[in-house]
């Protein structure tokens, strides 16, 4: 595992971008699977940036996010797919057929985890997963339980993610129970990854995934058994690693 402490979240943001335009130069083809929330907002902001100025082309990029709220409305400001179109896709030239998000309002949520899982086997599987992280732990909306998840699969959130993400609603209510998520064995099977924290909020959590044991009640840290993790944190989502500093 590399571990890297930038100063604030700019240069974490653009170490993070730095990072995943140098594999999309190395392999312009490369299988991407993406996250969404505050944290990789500024990444997203870079790479819009080195695409305009004609350095980096998406043309032959595939992506897969990581997951899905259910049952908000398509088009809903507050639904990944929005995010992601709204902060990236919209801004660069990856093309539509290439682009993967788990659909919420699938009628059959079931056969959509199947499907998606089909698709990231038939992509020849992800090269580069990006992380985020929430303060309880989680990756995708993988929340804390008694096992890891195999595959992609229909979760409820956790009390503590529905009150975090309410930032983003107008009131808790309306933030949805139930997400789709990439499973912690789709996520372990991607080739490498990327673990993006930034802010004190993510301090604790940050420290039990990378120097804690490892346990689904903190599912971040299973990353820990995986062969080619990059993490770059901030000085404060830093702050509370110990032995790795
Ligand atoms: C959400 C997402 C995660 C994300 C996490 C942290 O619940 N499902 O994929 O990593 O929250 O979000 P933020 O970056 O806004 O702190």
């Amino acid at each position: 595992m590399k571990i890297i402490v930038s100063a604030d979240y700019i240069e974490m943001s653009r170490l993070a971008a730095a990072h995943l335009a140098r594999l999309i130069r190395e392999n312009p083809k490369i299988v991407l699977g993406l996250p969404t929330g505050s944290t990789p907002l500024g990444m997203y902001r870079n790479l819009v940036e080195m695409h305009k100025q004609s350095k980096l082309s998406f043309k032959g990029v595939t992506s897969f996010n990581l997951d899905e709220y259910i049952g908000l409305r398509p088009g809903h400001k507050n639904s990944y797919r929005y995010y992601m179109y709204e902060n990236f896709f919209k801004h660069v030239d990856i093309l539509e057929h290439n682009i993967n998000i788990p659909d919420g309002n699938s009628e059959d949520l079931e056969q959509e985890c199947i499907d998606y899982e089909k698709k990231i086997s038939d992509a020849g599987g992800i090269d580069l997963m990006i992380l985020g992280l929430g303060s309880n732990g989680h990756i995708g909306f993988n929340e804390p339980a008694d096992h890891f998840p195999v595959a992609t699969h229909v979760t409820e959130l956790d009390e503590s993610t529905i009150q975090a993400n309410a930032r983003f609603f107008d009131s808790i209510d309306q933030v949805p129970r139930l997400s789709i998520t990439m499973g912690i064995g789709s996520i372990m099977r991607c080739r490498q990854i990327l673990l993006l924290a930034s802010g004190k909020a993510k301090a604790r959590a940050i420290g039990a995934a990378l120097e804690g044991p490892v346990t689904p009640k903190l599912p971040a840290s299973i990353l820990q058994f995986h062969p080619d993790v990059t993490v770059i944190l901030d000085a404060d989502a830093a702050s509370q690693l110990t032995r790795l500093l």
